[in-house]
This record gives C-alpha cells, sequence and structure tokens, in this order.
C-alpha cells in the first residue's frame, strides 16, 4: 500500500469507529433520526471522497502486463470520457456485444487495455468490513462521482438493451428459494421494513430514483464503501438465492432494470448510508 492510499484507510477507520460508536449508542427509537444526523455531520466529508480520489489514480496510473492505464476506457461517451458516462449505464457495447454495467465494462478494460485476467480482477471484488477499498471498487466510486447531480439516462435504444430490461423484470418478479421470495416480495410495497430498515419500492418512480441515485454508496455500518453489484448480491442472499455472480448477465439485467425505472433521476454517488 503507498503513503497515500495507507493515510486514507487509517482516515476510514476512524469513520468506521465513529460510525460503529454511534450504533451502539443508538436505541431502536431514535436510530432513524441518529442516521440522519450522522449524515449531517459527514455531509462535508464523505468517506467515499477518500476513495473516489484512489480511484481517479488507478484509472490514470499504467497497470497490469500490458503497462497501460484506463484512460482509453470507454464507458460510452467515447474512449476515455468519464464525466456522466455512469448515469448512462448499463448500455450495449458494439465491441464487446452485450450490455453491460460500470463493473463489467471497467473488468473489460482491464483485460482488453492494461492485459489483466479477469479472472483475478473478480475473484475479490468487494472489501471486507472495515477494510479500504478493492481496486475496482475505487474506480467505481471515482467514476460514478463523476456524474454526481447529473440526469439518469439509462437507454433502451437498442434491441439488447430493451431485452436485458425485458430480463431484469422477469428477475425482479421471480419467486424461488426456501422462502420463496422474489426482489418484488421485499420491493414492491409501500411503507415497509425489515427491522429498521426501510424497504423501497422500486417499483414506483421516486423510491426507485433515490435508490439506484445512491449507488454505490459509503456504507458506515460496515466501513466501506459498496456497490451496486454488491447491493444485488446481497439482496440475493437475504432472498436465499444461490450467489450472483460478478458482472453476470443476470445482475447486469436487474441493474438495467432499476435504472430505467429511475431514468429522470439525478445521480448523488457515491452516497452515504446507514
Ligand atoms: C428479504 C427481503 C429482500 C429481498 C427478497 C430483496 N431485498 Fe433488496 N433490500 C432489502 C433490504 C432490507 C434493503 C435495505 C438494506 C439497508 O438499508 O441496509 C434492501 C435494499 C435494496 C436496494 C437499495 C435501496 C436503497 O435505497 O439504497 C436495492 C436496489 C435492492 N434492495 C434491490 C433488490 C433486488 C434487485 C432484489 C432481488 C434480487 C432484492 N432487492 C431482494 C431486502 C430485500
Amino acid at each position: 500500500m503507498d503513503r497515500k492510499r495507507m493515510a486514507a484507510a487509517c482516515a476510514l477507520a476512524g469513520f468506521a469507529l465513529a460510525g460503529a460508536k454511534f450504533a451502539a449508542a443508538a436505541t431502536e427509537q431514535d436510530t432513524a433520526q441518529g442516521i440522519a444526523q450522522y449524515r449531517e455531520m459527514l455531509a462535508d466529508g464523505n468517506p467515499a471522497e477518500l476513495i473516489e480520489m484512489t480511484g481517479e489514480d488507478l484509472w490514470k496510473e499504467s497497470r497490469g502486463p500490458k503497462n497501460a492505464s484506463l484512460e482509453k476506457c470507454d464507458l460510452g461517451q467515447g474512449a476515455g470520457v468519464v464525466k456522466g458516462a455512469y448515469a448512462q449505464l448499463p448500455r450495449y457495447f458494439e465491441d464487446a456485444g452485450r450490455v453491460m454495467d460500470l463493473e463489467s465494462r471497467l473488468v473489460y478494460c482491464m483485460v482488453q487495455l492494461q492485459g489483466m485476467e479477469a479472472a483475478d480482477v473478480t475473484k475479490k471484488p468487494f472489501s471486507g468490513d472495515g477494510q479500504y477499498s478493492t481496486d475496482i471498487e475505487a474506480l467505481v466510486a471515482y467514476v460514478a462521482g463523476m456524474s454526481r447531480g447529473m440526469k439518469i439516462a439509462v437507454p433502451q435504444t437498442h434491441p439488447k438493451e430493451q431485452a436485458a430490461y425485458a430480463r431484469g423484470r422477469d428477475i425482479f418478479y421471480y419467486r424461488g428459494g426456501p422462502y420463496d421470495f422474489s426482489c418484488a416480495s421485499c420491493h414492491t410495497g409501500d411503507n415497509k421494513r425489515i427491522r429498521l430498515q426501510d424497504l423501497p419500492n422500486l417499483t414506483k418512480q421516486e423510491p426507485a430514483r433515490a435508490a439506484f441515485a445512491s449507488w454505490p454508496a459509503y456504507r458506515v455500518s460496515q466501513g466501506a464503501l459498496r456497490s451496486m453489484q454488491w447491493r444485488l448480491q446481497d439482496c440475493f442472499r437475504q432472498q436465499r438465492m444461490p450467489l450472483l455472480k460478478y458482472g453476470s448477465d443476470a445482475s447486469v439485467d436487474l441493474t438495467v432494470f432499476l435504472g430505467v425505472n429511475a431514468n429522470g433521476g439525478q445521480m448523488m454517488a457515491p452516497a452515504i448510508k446507514r
């Protein structure tokens, strides 16, 4: 770990500790209020900003067997254009012949431009609780941050984008697993919650926008930055379904479904979550 990253990791450990203390002090009634207060306190200093800086360094750094940076990576707006790219993902990529979300696209660029192995890059895409971000998480934070304030506009022009949406919707309503749950079981009602966690109705415009706009996010309770791929695999786990494969078509299809439902909203990621 270089010095810059070490400093960032130490700063984040401090944030995690503050988060843990706050969590221990909160009672059931004041948790929601406490979270709001905590968010306010961190409003000018979301720890994700440090991770965004690491991501920017990684984007520009020559790495991998080809000793190349990611600066020629096309995220959908032309080679090297990062600004606004995340607000328009997932989308169809001609060169890859498939619809990709940010994370699968980053893997593609790391393989194509830097000569890395996809299996290596995706072996451990998520950091552990309280650990500093993995490279891919940092890149996600950087790219997402470059769409802050922009309108979500996930395209539905290419037939493969339309097919991805339809499959994503099917997955969203598909019931299975030991509890016979679908995503819809938890995410189509209003004012539902599990313990203290509000369950957003992801089929309604306003909550769908608010949810999509806020990922990736810094999770205070885990002291870590979490991406949309992480969010989805964790909900698969909550649904007691088999593990969702990182960057798989199913994960991208679901992201298309959520993104299109959120179109017109305003990107505000990386956000901060409980
Ligand atoms: C057993 C209930 C359950 C099921 C089934 C479930 N989720 Fe979730 N989901 C949750 C909970 C609980 C949260 C909020 C967690 C939190 O606040 O920490 C959540 C959060 C989310 C979020 C983030 C919302 C936000 O505002 O940040 C998204 C997106 C999401 N789920 C999508 C899905 C998808 C897609 C599926 C199906 C693959 C799914 N969920 C299945 C319980 C569920």
